[in-house]
């Protein structure tokens, strides 16, 4: 039967050549794979439809637990809940947003001692976050050692006059110029206290398996956000700052494992008497709200 396409196949035998290898290659490299995931490949795909967002839903599930990694009889219990009036409800509301607009991001900081328990607290709050499956993705390193602190400001200062210099481009900088931020980062040493956020991508079970750490990154982002907001209520301050490219030196130096990423520096204190800040204005009520009723 194919002798008499011979004369066909061998004057396009290079031609059919090309087609069948590029359709192999294509397959191996660009297809994904299929939706309910096949146990011979070892390893399952994702139907949600965000699995984009959370890195830690592409790990290889193979090597995970098949039981929960919270008990199976995890118990249920009443939820105590006192309501308050809608007077209440307003007067809470109104009290606390007075109380975040009060935050300002310092970059001026006393050297003035604030009180362990004060730190211990502030974070013991902010592991109350909400966390994907309760996963509890975070870690808190407290530093007021000032050989760690120097440590560490050497590790930012050198990486951040790299970022200003050159990973940043002149639009980031130029962007950044009316704060009047550059890369000497003095307040890492004046502050009695360094908050360094951790996110653990996954964990590992008592058992030896990896327990996967679902929205980590969302969670811990939560979590930072009450950790600011604990630290503004406790009446202290802090400058959010996410050190470009310091991570691995940072986590070394702590000696933190290599599950976990560092997310966020906070120095904690007190302002510094002279401190400055820029008059920046927040945007409206009517520019950040969307109602629908
Ligand atoms: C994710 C994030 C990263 C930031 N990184 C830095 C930083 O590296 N250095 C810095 O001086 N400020 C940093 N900031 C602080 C912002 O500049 C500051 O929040 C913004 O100017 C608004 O000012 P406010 O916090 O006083 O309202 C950061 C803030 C956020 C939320």
């Amino acid at each position: 039967m194919f002798a008499e396409y011979a004369p066909f196949t061998t004057k396009y035998f290079y031609h059919i050549l090309v087609i069948v290898v590029s359709f192999i290659l294509f397959k191996k490299f660009f297809e994904r794979p299929s939706a309910k995931g096949t146990a011979q490949s070892g390893t399952y795909a994702f139907t949600a439809s965000d699995e984009s967002t959370d890195p830690s839903e592409k790990m290889d599930k193979t090597s995970c637990e098949v039981e929960p990694a919270l008990s199976r009889d995890l118990k249920h219990i009443p939820y105590h809940y006192v309501r308050k009036s809608e007077k209440e409800l307003l007067a809470h509301a109104s009290e606390f947003y007075r109380i975040v607009a009060a935050r300002r991001t310092l970059r001026f900081f006393s050297t003035d001692p604030v009180p362990r328990e004060v730190i211990r607290e502030i974070i013991r709050a902010a592991g109350t976050a909400p966390s994907g499956a309760h996963t509890e993705p975070w870690t808190f390193v407290a530093i007021s050692n000032p050989t760690a602190k120097l440590k560490i400001r050497k590790i930012v200062e050198q990486e951040e006059e790299i970022n200003y210099k050159k990973r940043m481009g002149i639009k980031w900088t130029t962007d950044l110029s009316p704060l009047r931020t550059n890369w000497i980062k003095e307040y890492l040493t004046t502050v009695p206290y360094l908050i360094l956020v951790f996110k653990q991508i996954y964990s590992t079970l008592p058992n030896g398996q990896k327990k996967i750490h679902y929205y980590h990154e969302m969670s811990v982002s939560i979590a930072c956000g009450i950790l600011i907001t604990a630290i503004q209520y406790a009446g202290l301050v802090t400058l959010t700052s996410t050190p470009m490219n310091c991570g691995p030196a940072i986590r070394s130096l702590l000696g933190r494992p290599a599950n976990e990423k560092l997310v966020l520096l906070l120095p904690v204190g007190y302002p510094a008497k002279d401190a400055t800040i820029p008059d920046l204005q927040r945007k409206d009520l009517s520019e950040i709200l969307v109602e629908i009723d």
